[in-house]
């Protein structure tokens, strides 16, 4: 398991990711406690159904469960082949000489399709030659190093992790007297990203998240699978009902990563919420459920019903939390609330063999 400092670095691994919990994997893991102590940990499967960028994933790892994870978006698995599921390929100086070697072939993917307007032509070939050459490379793990590199690149390009089309043009041209002062200072650092000494800084961060661990990852729908992965503890943490989606945030990065945009996930439409009813269903086989839920379009009480219809016991957090808290208007950021619940079923073999003084605690009144 890591060390203190080594826990903190390992966070900059991590691409920024709109919904990511970095900032409550804490208070997640503390409710988690509460119910299955954390001296078991190192002996339990935590199953994170809605990987995302990673941050929940990573920390099981550290704290020693074995972790399974699944997401339907390319950009979560390379996240999770790069991080989670590998414990010891990391990049090297050398690989970095490869992705910043000068190249004058014709432009590739990235460079067609998406400069000047989104990346400068130096941007996508820099990305154009990484995705090359990971495809070129059979280690899974390597090749999901480089790609997320890639992501790290593409989001760090543009201001708060935003990949839209528009001022990159004027930003290679330095036409820089029409673009917002307070974004200006990020398109310019993002003009060095095609340097091999920042190239090997992000590849250094990114090694930083490698450590050994138990893990798999897997590019599908939860709902598919979910009967037939076996597991303790659930986590849960889907796109929040009517909010904006993750496939309009991230429509470039995917279009690089897997040819095309994605659907929208029915989990981001208004009505999202009344999926989590099929997901509970099929979820009766894993004794201890986690779900975090924006405050958006359902109430705490509701969830706790549809959690306790499956012969639940629940204990549940209400707090004041914004996801992008530059973004969000004063008036929303107070507003906002992040619910965080524990479900367990009391008759599972793991919790019956917990000892009466720990199913006393679980049962304490929330705070
Ligand atoms: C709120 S984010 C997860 C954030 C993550 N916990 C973190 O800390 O970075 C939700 C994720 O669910 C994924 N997703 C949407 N529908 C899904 C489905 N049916 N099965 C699996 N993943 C899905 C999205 O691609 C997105 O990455």
């Amino acid at each position: 398991m890591p060390t203190r400092s080594r826990k903190l670095a390992i966070w900059r691994a991590l691409p920024p990711y709109l919904g990511g919990k970095r900032r409550l994997v804490g208070h997640i893991f503390r409710e988690i406690d509460r119910v299955v102590p954390r001296r078991l940990w190192g002996k339990l499967t935590l199953l994170d159904g809605f990987l995302g960028g990673g941050a929940v994933s990573l920390y099981a790892k550290a704290q020693g469960f074995a972790v399974i994870a699944t997401d339907i978006a390319e950009r979560s698995v390379i996240v999770g082949q790069a991080l989670i599921q590998n414990s010891r390929v990391t990049l090297t100086h050398e690989d970095i000489l490869r992705v910043a070697a000068p190249s004058d072939g014709p432009p590739g993917r990235v460079e067609q399709n998406h400069a000047p307007n989104t990346f400068t032509a130096a941007q996508a070939r820099v990305l154009d030659r990484t995705l090359v050459v990971a495809g070129e490379t059979r280690d899974v793990a390597k090749a999901a190093l480089l790609r997320l590199l890639a992501i790290r690149v593409m989001l760090l390009a543009h201001p708060m992790s935003q990949v839209r089309g528009g001022n990159m043009g004027k930003v290679a041209k330095g036409e820089f007297d029409s673009i917002t002062q307070s974004c200006l200072p990020n398109y310019v650092d993002g003009l060095r990203l095609t340097r091999v000494d920042r190239l090997w800084q992000l590849a250094q961060q990114i090694n930083a998240g490698v450590f050994h661990g138990e893990a798999r990852v897997m590019k599908t729908d939860i709902l598919g699978v979910l009967p037939d992965i076996p597991g303790h503890v659930f986590y849960m943490d889907p796109p929040y009902p009517s909010t904006s989606s993750y496939e309009r945030e991230y429509k470039v990065i995917d279009e690089i990563l897997e040819g095309e945009s994605l659907p929208v996930s029915p989990f981001s439409r208004k009505d999202g919420a009344a999926l989590l009813d099929r997901v509970f269903e099929k979820a009766t086989h894993i004794p201890v459920w986690v779900l975090s839920l924006g405050n958006a379009t359902v109430s705490i009480e509701e969830l706790e019903a549809k959690m306790r219809i499956h012969g639940r016991e629940v204990r549940s957090t209400s707090i004041q939390y914004a996801h992008k808290a530059s973004l969000a208007a004063k008036e929303s950021r107070e507003r906002n609330r992040e619910f965080i619940l524990v479900a367990w079923d009391p008759e599972a073999a793991l919790m019956q063999s917990l000892s009466p003084g720990m199913r006393q605690r679980q049962g304490e009144e929330v705070h």
